[in-house]
């Protein structure tokens, strides 16, 4: 292999790796699930279009042309989850919730995700100031729809499905800038433990004690202790009276057990105040 080749390979990968680490992508979280997708596959998706915006178009304030995808192909069936709500956290942290069912249609407006196919492709937002990338949700036929200036949020980093409980009981939500696997162990907690546990001294249930105050039970239980706890209470202490039932891994996987232990240590810095 002639050396001039082998400098070109290797500037080759160098260049790739740059661009790799260089693209921005959007994270798409939904109950335990995650997934991230790159904004070079969001362009070059099938369902792709040209969206035009009109005069409401909130960042810009005049009409606008988009390469966009409809939301339901990040968020496919959201009519389903007609209870949830959608948060879309931009890259400042700035975090606001729309309703699922509003993110379907809005009378003749329906929702976009707007992708910036490169950095600086769109304009400014304001003299020195970035643009409303990389991906901006945007409303397709808008005007004379009542859609609100703050359901049109831009520069998303990530956008979330919370579930209906997390509106009816905001005390047991992590922090919206939380990692992944906080929100996956919310969604699992949720689903297992909620039902009989209160957070926060929130929640419908209160079989067993509340799982964050007055301690967190991280902070009382070795980890250890606790995961055993979870598999099989009996193996940890035994009362007659002992309700819980055990979950084995083909009821709650591990990564679903690191999850839910991820989630209760980051509460244990929500507690709320003494009643
Ligand atoms: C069917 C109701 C039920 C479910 C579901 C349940 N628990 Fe419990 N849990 C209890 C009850 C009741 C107790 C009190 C001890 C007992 O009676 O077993 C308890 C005790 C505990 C304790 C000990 C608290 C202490 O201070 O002694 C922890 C920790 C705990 N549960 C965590 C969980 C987690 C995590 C989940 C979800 C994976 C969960 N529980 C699901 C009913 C439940």
């Amino acid at each position: 292999m002639g050396a001039l080749y082998r400098i070109a390979l290797l500037l080759c990968c160098v260049l790739l790796q740059y661009t790799a680490a260089a693209e921005s992508s959007l994270i798409v979280t939904r109950g335990t699930q995650s997934k991230t997708f790159q904004l070079s596959e969001l362009l070059a998706h099938p369902a792709a279009i040209e969206v035009q915006t009109d005069a409401s178009d909130e960042a810009y304030k005049r009409p606008m042309r988009y390469r966009a995808v409809p939301i339901e192909t990040l968020l496919p069936d959201l009519h389903k989850d007609a209870d949830a709500s959608v948060q879309f956290i931009a890259l400042d942290g700035y975090a606001p919730v729309i309703a699922a069912k509003r993110l379907t249609g809005i009378g003749s407006a329906s929702a976009y995700l707007a992708i910036e196919p490169s950095p600086g492709a769109w304009p400014a937002l304001a003299p020195n100031k970035p643009s409303a990338g990389p991906f901006y949700l945007v409303w397709r036929d808008a005007s004379g729809a009542a859609v609100a200036p703050s359901e049109w949020p831009y520069q998303i980093a990530s956008i979330r499905v919370q579930s209906a409980l997390a509106a009816r009981f905001p005390k047991i939500v992590p922090d919206s800038q939380a990692s992944a696997r906080v929100w996956a162990g919310f969604a699992a907690y949720e689903k297992h433990c909620f039902g009989c546990h209160t957070m926060n001294r929130q929640g419908d249930a209160k079989m067993g004690p509340d799982l964050n105050v007055p301690m967190n039970a991280t902070e009382y239980f070795a980890e250890s202790a606790l995961r055993k706890l979870v598999r099989d209470p009996k193996s940890v202490r035994e009362w007659n009276a002992g309700v819980m039932p055990g979950f084995d891994p083909g009821r709650l996987g591990e990564e679903e057990l690191d999850a839910i232990i991820a989630y209760l240590k980051h509460m244990a810095g929500r507690k709320v105040a003494q009643p």
